[in-house]
Formats: C-alpha cells, sequence, structure tokens
C-alpha cells in the first residue's frame, strides 16, 4: 500500500505552472496609440522563452489583455515552441503608407496557439481609398505561420486586413471556430495553406477574394464546415507563375454555404493535381460555379505540363449566374482532365456547361473517360 502510495506521488510530480507573460509589464499601453510591437517582442524575450518547460501550449501565455492596443510595426516570433499568444484585447492596425510585410509572423515554429476572444482590426479600407488597390501595393498582411507544424489559431475575429489575413505554411496545423471579416474586394484573401495534412473547419469568410485556398504543396487537406460570403470561393491555385511545380493532392472541402467553388490553375505551370473532393455545397449566385481551368491567368498556351485527374463534386446545389455555366471545365489537349465525377449536381439559373478536354461522368454532356 504505501509503495503504491509513494508511486502515485511520483507520477504525478509538482503541478505545472500556468504562467501569464503580459504585455502591459513589457511596455504595452492600452492607449490605442503605444505600439503594441515592441512590448510582444519583449515579452516573448524575457517572459515567454525562459519560462517554457514542457509542450503543453497554454502553460505559457503571451498575453494581450482587454483594452485597445494600436500595432504599427511587424512582430517576427522565429523558432516559437510550445506557448499561448492569447489575444483578449483589440488590436489595431494605423494607416501608414510604409507600413509593409505581416503584422505577426511565427517562423519555424511548432505546437503553437493563437487565440482570442480578441480581435485584429487592419483598417484596410484605408490603405485602398475608393477601391484603389494601387496606391499601396505593399499594404500589410496580418498572421503568417511559416515553416510551422502543430499550431492552431481559433476564436480569434480578423477584420478588413489591408491584404491577405492568414497564410499557413506546414503541416498538420489547424484553423478553427473564428470569423474573418473584410471588404468585398481582391487581394483580401482569408486563408491561404499549403503543407501536408492541414485543417479548417467551422470558420466564416467575408471578402472579396479566396475563402479557403490551398496552395501547393499540399498532400492532405480538409475544410468542412466553412462559410464564404462574397468570397471568390474555394480554390485550389491559382497556381502562379510559369515554370511553378505543382502538387496537389489528397483535398477535401467538406459542406460549405454561398458562392462558388472552383480549381483553377495557370498554365505552363508542371505538375498534378489529383484526388480532389468537394461535399455538399449550397452556391447562391455563385458567379462560377464550379470550375477548372488549366489557363486561370496567363497566356492561355496549351503546354499540357499540368495532370489534373480523380475530382469529384457531391451533392452540389443553388444558383449560379444566368452568363455563366454551372460546370465549365477548360482542360489541357494534351493532358486532359480525367475522371472528373459529379454526384447531385443541381444549380440553377446558369447558362449551359462546357467541357473542354475532359472526360467523366454524373453530368449531362461530358465525355466518358
Ligand atoms: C484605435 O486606433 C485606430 C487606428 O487609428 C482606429 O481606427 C480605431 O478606431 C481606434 N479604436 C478606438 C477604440 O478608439
Ligand atoms: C484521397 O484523399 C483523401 C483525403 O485526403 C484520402 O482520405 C483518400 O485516401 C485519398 N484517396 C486515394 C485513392 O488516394
Amino acid at each position: 500500500m504505501l509503495a503504491a502510495l509513494s508511486l502515485l506521488a511520483l507520477a504525478v510530480g509538482p503541478a505545472a505552472a500556468f504562467i501569464e507573460c503580459n504585455v502591459l509589464d513589457y511596455g504595452a499601453v492600452a492607449d490605442n496609440t503605444t505600439d503594441l510591437g515592441p512590448a510582444l517582442t519583449k515579452a516573448w524575450n524575457s517572459c515567454v522563452i525562459p519560462q517554457v518547460t514542457t509542450t503543453v501550449a497554454t502553460d505559457v501565455l503571451l498575453y494581450v489583455p482587454a483594452g485597445n492596443f494600436l500595432l504599427k510595426s511587424n512582430v517576427v516570433f522565429d523558432d516559437a515552441k510550445n506557448w499561448n499568444l492569447h489575444i483578449a484585447g483589440n488590436i489595431y492596425l494605423p494607416y501608414i503608407p510604409t507600413l509593409t510585410g505581416t503584422m505577426l509572423t511565427f517562423e519555424n515554429c511548432q505546437n503553437i496557439l493563437l487565440n482570442g476572444p480578441g480581435a485584429i482590426f487592419g483598417n484596410g479600407y484605408r490603405y485602398r481609398p475608393g477601391g484603389d488597390l494601387t496606391l499601396n501595393p505593399s499594404r500589410p498582411r496580418l498572421i503568417r505561420f511559416q515553416n510551422c507544424n502543430n499550431c492552431e489559431i481559433t476564436s480569434v475575429t480578423l477584420y478588413d486586413s489591408p491584404q491577405f489575413h492568414v497564410t499557413i505554411i506546414g503541416n498538420d496545423n489547424v484553423a478553427h471556430d473564428m470569423s474573418i471579416i473584410a471588404s468585398h474586394i481582391g487581394e483580401t484573401d482569408g486563408y491561404d495553406i499549403s503543407g501536408n495534412n492541414n485543417y479548417v473547419h467551422d470558420v466564416t469568410v467575408e471578402n472579396g477574394d479566396e475563402c479557403v485556398t490551398v496552395k501547393t504543396p499540399t498532400n492532405g487537406f480538409v475544410a468542412e464546415r466553412i462559410t464564404c460570403r462574397f468570397t471568390a470561393g474555394c480554390n485550389i491555385g491559382s497556381f502562379g507563375a510559369a515554370d511553378t511545380t505543382v502538387n496537389v493532392q489528397n483535398v477535401v472541402y467538406l459542406r460549405r454555404d454561398r458562392v462558388q467553388l472552383g480549381c483553377r490553375d495557370h498554365d505552363q505551370v508542371v505538375g498534378i493535381v489529383k484526388n480532389i473532393t468537394y461535399n455538399s455545397f449550397t452556391l447562391s449566385a455563385a458567379a462560377y460555379p464550379i470550375y477548372i481551368s488549366a489557363f486561370w491567368a496567363g497566356s492561355g498556351v496549351d503546354t499540357g505540363k499540368l495532370t489534373i485527374s480523380d475530382v469529384t463534386f457531391n451533392n452540389i446545389v443553388g444558383t449560379g449566374t444566368p452568363t455563366r455555366p454551372a460546370v465549365l471545365l477548360d482542360c489541357n489537349k494534351a493532358t486532359p482532365c480525367e475522371n472528373i465525377k459529379f454526384n447531385g449536381v443541381s444549380l440553377s439559373n446558369t447558362k449551359a456547361n462546357t467541357f473542354t478536354n475532359a472526360c467523366g461522368s454524373g453530368v449531362s454532356g461530358i465525355p466518358a473517360c
């Protein structure tokens, strides 16, 4: 009995201390004037780094308490591991024409939790007066996980970034239960994600560009229960400039509401897009309801170097737009789109479908493979 008890005591050990590194102790002032950036960096260096002793991210908080904070410089957390950026307050971006880069970057990171309930207000509209995207072309982005694994972003609300909102590059990361609310204008992407086995669920995006988008390279990605308002949809690609090597495989989009979905590629890219599934979407006046293009941008040259196959659309219902087809497949001649399958696609208020260099099943007019 005694022996058993002492074993138990050893196993339990000392309780892990919960440590809070409050930015107010490192120079931050909730006056919406003092720059929060240096305080974040100082609290991280002086308080977070020395005190991380476990792999439980929530054991050490870099804490932004309730209140209004101005963030006017970029912050980079390089080699960040096993801690929690907990934003309870409101963070505002000022309009500074020279402000550029990404406001909060985690680089080479592992097991970071970024959570709310606070918010970041990007004031993007000030960088684009009258919708002018050319006035401040290098305007800032909000959040980037660069070369990061096992990270999580949740319950923080992002408003109107001057440019893209969340970029995630790495493996096994999750974004969930949060909203992005931005202007209905281009270059305001919600989530741009590449890497393996990333997961996005229960998010809402309102903007005028990508909603939840997969970039190359990706092997394994799931998005489910996502709501996209006014966005350009859930795309794969575009894949950018000539000679980009593309490899996107094993992607699933499950249940999404509103606007279009797509799978867009750039001509002159080289590579493979394979095993993609879109399930249970409700579209509302979607501009391009189902659209696969090997020629999204660029010269329209048919190089045949991009292979797209095994794409399945299940239960896609709602309305499109009278000037465009419900299903538009526009593929390379040398490497046609193969095995494009449709089940339960019912879209009204659209033009007739068009299929170019594509084969599959499930909608009338598509040639069998
Ligand atoms: C904080 O400052 C920003 C940028 O100047 C401004 O847009 C915002 O309205 C301010 N917030 C409050 C609560 O005053
Ligand atoms: C297709 O992708 C899904 C999602 O990643 C995966 O579960 C499935 O095994 C893949 N199928 C094939 C044939 O690779």
